[in-house]
């Protein structure tokens, strides 16, 4: 027996409907993916990068974590991206951050949330580096401005990566972007001017 019926019975209603309004979508989908895009976000629900862009299965590859962090370390989010920029050759990276990010809240917060704590630590570095512009706003203000600088410092840190430094050095065309999302009206937002990598 089938537990979650309802998400099964989704999944069915949504393959036959989708085969139904472009016949062999699966069948040309199975031989490979060429997105053009890798998208660096955060796990957040209310942040799915297929439906707010409008694209299809197989436009975009995804990387998510909590508060969309770029660290050195992180074995995962680097495969994801050297598969991205080196096989699939993508031509954009978007970094895109939320507004109302609980991770990024909970980086400043001072209190204790678990192992989480120890991912999101950068961004209080980053908060302490711009603790000049901060402390001039109200706490809301606070917030959204650090979620954008967030996306700013990760969107940093994966130009640095040796990823993208070697792709810089092979002369490979490559674009990164500063997004930010908004959860109350569904728009995004360009934070500068992408980064050429
Ligand atoms: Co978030």
């Amino acid at each position: 027996m089938k537990t979650l019926p309802t998400l099964f019975e989704n999944n069915e209603a949504w393959a036959q409907a989708k085969e139904a309004s472009d016949p062999g979508f699966f069948e040309r989908h199975a031989g490979g993916q060429s997105p053009k895009y890798l998208w660096i976000g955060c796990a957040d629900s209310r942040v799915p990068p297929n439906q707010l862009l409008g694209l299809d299965p197989g436009e975009i590859f995804v990387h998510r974590n909590i508060a969309n962090q770029v660290h050195h370390s992180d074995l995962s989010m680097l495969s994801v991206v050297q598969y991205a920029v080196e096989h699939l050759k993508v031509e954009h990276v978007i970094v895109c951050g939320h507004y109302g990010c609980g991770g990024v809240a909970a980086s400043v917060d001072g209190q204790r949330h678990g192992i989480v704590d120890n991912w999101i630590k950068p961004i209080a570095d980053v908060a302490e580096a711009h603790e000049g512009e901060l402390a001039e706003m109200d706490e809301a203000g606070k917030l959204d401005r650090l979620c954008e600088l967030n996306v700013l410092a990760q969107a940093r840190n994966l130009s640095r990566s040796t990823v993208l430094e070697d792709a810089r050095n092979r002369g490979q065309k490559l674009e990164i972007h500063s997004w930010i999302y908004g959860l109350a009206d569904g728009k995004v937002k360009s934070l500068q001017d992408p980064l050429v990598g």
